[in-house]
């Protein structure tokens, strides 16, 4: 029998594989509000990631989907059903922390399979599940290793572990690698990432890293003083932010204000009209950002026809192997950073020098209008 449904209200959460649901979901900590109003939908298996500053409410968010917080307001979903009368042990879901929380006393695949005990599974369907969960996550020679014995990533790597062995249906995962040396760290996000692929488990990651953010994720949402101030997948994140938080939070983004001038230009404060394709909802005389990214700044022989350009001094210039970072003094305190590339026949600093008079430029389309 066909399934009814009424106008206007989404299909049943179970059936359009949402793991997730949140819907207007504050939480306020006496005056102060930690949450505002979110609201989310993540789908199965996805590897959802929560991005944003110290403080914007990250940490909050997640410990409302394990049950460790009540929300002051709002609905919570999991799998389809509402979970506010439901405590954290109850939940399907299992949380990471940073600190790992193992017990130091236990061999690593007691540890793994405490959770196992207490929920009284039989003996060797214990010792089956542990294994499976070690070999996953590489440990399977370390079952009888102290924690104590362990670097940062094996210990976190038991921590995953002990969570992925209860099968959960969503894995929420608070700043894990933030322990992390930066190389483990990278190393890390390609096996987490491998891991969420092979056990398919949905994932909601919390971290302040952008780039952890943007190479793990299938979706990211950029969070700013408990609000979401966008959420779709990396590139979409990166390559058209919404607003001017979202630009300046991920990657370096160069901004330059302005004022509409007329359709598709904008007048900034060097008294220069800039074409740039300005969005319907803006009229002339409202102020604006234009944004550029670095790698989409050409500079003297690069330039190509049909780029904006424009001249300035080199007031900066950072070596970083990769790439040269350079800062460019457009006048009246306008800025502009640019990377140089390496190649195969030039270090990427030969040619910048402070004080140089250098030429930018970039095609219109590449430059975003914000407001
Ligand atoms: N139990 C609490 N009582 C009062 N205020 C709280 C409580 N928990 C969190 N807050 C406040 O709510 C805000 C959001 O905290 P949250 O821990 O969610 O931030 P976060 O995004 O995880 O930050 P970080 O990246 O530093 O971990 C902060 O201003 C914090 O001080
Ligand atoms: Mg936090």
């Amino acid at each position: 029998m066909e399934q009814a449904t009424v106008s206007g209200t989404e299909p049943d959460a179970a059936d359009s594989g949402e793991a997730i649901r949140l819907e207007s979901v504050t939480k306020r900590f006496g005056e102060f509000t930690a949450v505002d109003a979110i609201d989310l939908s993540i789908p199965r298996g996805e590897f959802f990631s929560l991005l944003g500053p110290s403080g914007c409410g990250k940490t909050t968010t997640l410990r409302m989907l394990a049950g460790f917080e009540i929300p002051t307001e709002g609905r919570i979903l999991l799998e389809g059903d509402p979970v506010e009368d439901v405590p954290p042990y109850r939940r399907n879901v299992n949380m990471v922390f940073q600190s790992y929380a193992l017990f130091g006393h236990l061999d690593v695949a007691d540890n793994v399979a405490f959770g196992l005990k207490r929920r009284k599974v039989p003996k060797d369907e214990i010792s089956r599940r542990v294994d499976e969960a070690l070999e996953l996550v590489s440990l399977g020679s370390r079952a009888k290793s102290r924690p104590s014995e362990l670097s940062g990533g094996q210990r976190q790597r038991v921590a995953l572990a002990r969570a992925l062995v209860n099968r959960p249906a969503v894995l929420l995962l608070d700043e894990p690698l933030g322990a992390l040396d930066l190389k483990l760290r990278r190393q890390m996000q390609v096996e987490l990432k491998q891991i969420q692929r092979e056990v398919g488990i949905t994932f909601v990651y919390v971290t302040h890293d952008q780039e952890e953010a943007l190479s793990m994720s299938d979706r990211v949402a950029v969070m700013s003083e408990g609000r979401i101030a966008q959420c779709g997948p990396p590139e979409e994140v990166y390559e058209h932010p919404t607003e001017e938080f979202v630009a300046g939070f991920i990657g370096i983004s160069n901004m330059i204000e302005g004022v509409v001038d007329a359709p598709g230009s904008v007048k900034i404060g060097t008294g220069m009209r800039i074409p740039a394709p300005i969005p319907g909802d803006c009229d002339p005389g409202d102020t604006v950002q234009l944004s550029v990214r670095p790698e989409k700044i050409a500079v003297d022989d690069e330039i190509e026809s049909g780029m904006v350009e424009m001249t300035g001094t080199v007031v900066s210039r950072i070596y970083h192997g990769v790439n040269t970072q350079i800062t460019v003094e457009l006048g009246q305190g306008a800025h502009l950073v640019a990377l140089e590339q390496a190649t195969y026949t030039a270090s990427a600093d030969d040619r910048w020098e402070e004080g140089m008079k250098v030429r930018l430029g970039w095609h219109p389309e590449n430059c975003l209008v914000l407001r």
